[in-house]
């Protein structure tokens, strides 16, 4: 059957489901048609692995599932069953357990891309956004599922993260024993944590990635010159910048698959353990809630935040105080309008607040804040150009001091705590909030160059 619609199939199998379902304009509008930068380098591999780990993530836990027990009195014997006794059992355990420090590792690299090029500004705001909310998902993700493995860190670390949320005036301690539906962490907590780690979390992080691409799609990609390819089209209204995502970048995705592959491969045959920092020794004897083990620390991808949390400490707070006192005198003598009384007047009050409440509900929130300032980049950020490749150098320095801090804090974050470990750890937070904080201020400062009117690209 002929139809007006040039996007539909008129014969076959396709053209039967086009005429009842948007197969091939979908197809087209965000794959074959879809125009991407033809300038994306290295850094734009992260997307698409991070797809891969995410289908990894799920169809291993899917297989293992199948065998795993949600009972305090089954669930670490059956983690063996599992590794020791199911056929290639150890296979999928470790491709899952891997897969999450994968997960991040991707990630990180992710989210490092859309900072160095700019890719949160206008108009990619809401990529941005559903990129923070993902972050924050994976990171309860992986919180709920390091417990159930049942072994002494699934048990300590779940119970020293729930009793965080004891330190928040009021409302805490209820809060933490409504959290663990129990006075200590036990089989309530360990049934609630499976129900959130294999279907409530996994819900909306899918929900949310499709929200990511499809936000993606509708804006275009950025690319590593921060130039909008939209901007100049040829008489078609195709991008002159632009080459078909498939085959183009599929071919070029399918490259960093294989690359990929083969180093997540060479961790699961060779160092699944990655020396404790992706499988912690403490997590292969069984949960005793009789005995703390003498370090708790979690996993890699927590510990800069971690780090922060207890760089939080008494005098730490007292210095939080003045440099909340300081930004009340500037908004006094700088501010305009209703923000020149109105930010005093708050800073006021968060100090009364602070001197009345103890430095562990701040370290809580120091280390929530470091996660939800993400959030407000795109508006944080008055640069005039996106990409880091046009911005002054002492911008280049700022970046590489945040990353070097971050780094840093991560570290520490798995070494025992000691008074120079927390000095340096107190410092780096400083160095993680200035260059956040302090972004509407020294971002447009300085000397940029002008971005060029296409991008740059040199045919391989
Ligand atoms: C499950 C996790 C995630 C998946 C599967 C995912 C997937 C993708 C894909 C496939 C792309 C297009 C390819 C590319 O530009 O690399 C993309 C772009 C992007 N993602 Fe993510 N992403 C995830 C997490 C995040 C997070 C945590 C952030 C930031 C907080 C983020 C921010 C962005 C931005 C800003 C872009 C546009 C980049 C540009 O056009 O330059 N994403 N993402």
């Amino acid at each position: 059957m002929a139809t007006a619609d040039k996007e539909v199939e008129t014969t076959g199998l396709t053209g039967w489901i086009d005429r009842r379902f948007p197969l091939t304009s979908t197809w087209k509008k965000h794959v074959s048609e879809y125009y991407a930068p033809k300038n994306f380098n290295f850094w734009y591999f992260f997307g698409s692995l991070a797809l891969l780990v995410l289908v990894n993530q799920i169809v291993t836990g899917i297989f293992l599932t199948m065998n795993y027990k949600p009972d305090a009195t089954l669930a670490f014997a059956s983690v063996e069953y599992i590794m020791r006794e199911v056929p290639w059992g150890w296979l999928i355990r470790y491709m899952h357990a891997t897969g999450a420090s994968m997960f991040f590792v991707v990630v990180y690299l992710h989210m490092f891309r859309g900072l160095m090029y700019g890719s949160y500004r206008k108009p990619r705001e809401l990529v941005w956004i559903f990129g923070c909310a993902i972050f924050l998902c994976l990171m309860a993700e992986a919180f709920f599922g390091y417990l159930l493995p049942w072994g002494q860190m699934s048990f300590w670390g779940a119970q020293v993260i729930v009793n965080l949320f004891s330190a928040i005036p009021f409302i805490g301690p209820d809060l933490s024993l409504w959290i663990r539906g129990d006075y200590v962490v036990s089989d309530v907590t360990l049934n609630r944590f499976f129900a959130f780690h294999v279907i409530a979390i996994p819900l909306v992080l899918i929900g949310l990635v499709v929200a990511h691409l499809v936000a993606l799609h509708e804006v275009g990609s950025n690319n590593p010159d921060g130039v909008e390819i939209k901007a100049k089209k040829d008489a078609n209204g195709i991008p002159l910048d632009g080459i078909p995502f498939h085959p183009y970048y599929s071919v070029h995705d399918f490259m960093g698959v294989c690359v990929f592959l083969l180093i997540f491969a060479a961790i699961i045959f060779f160092a699944p353990e990655m020396g404790g920092y992706f499988l912690e020794a403490n997590n292969f004897v069984p949960a005793n809630p009789l005995q703390t083990p003498p370090e708790i620390a979690p996993v890699w991808y927590f510990t800069a935040f971690y780090a922060m949390l207890r760089a939080t400490t008494d005098p730490f707070k007292i210095v939080l105080m003045i440099v909340i006192a300081l930004l009340g005198v500037l908004a006094l003598v700088k501010a305009r309008g209703k923000w020149k009384l109105g930010l005093p007047v708050l800073a006021v009050l968060v100090l009364i607040f602070m001197a009345l409440t103890e430095s562990k509900f701040w370290g809580v929130v120091v280390m929530g804040t470091a996660v939800v300032s993400l959030f407000f980049l795109p508006w944080l950020d008055r640069s005039p150009v996106k990409s880091i490749r046009y911005r002054p150098l002492f911008h280049k320095v700022f970046y590489a001091i945040f990353v070097f801090a971050f780094l840093m804090l991560g570290f520490l974050g798995t070494r025992p705590p000691s008074p120079a470990a927390t000095l340096i750890a107190q410092i780096c937070a400083l160095i993680y909030f200035a260059f956040f904080l302090g972004m509407p201020f020294w971002t447009p400062r300085g000397k940029f160059k002008k971005p060029p009117e296409r991008v740059h690209y040199k045919p391989h």
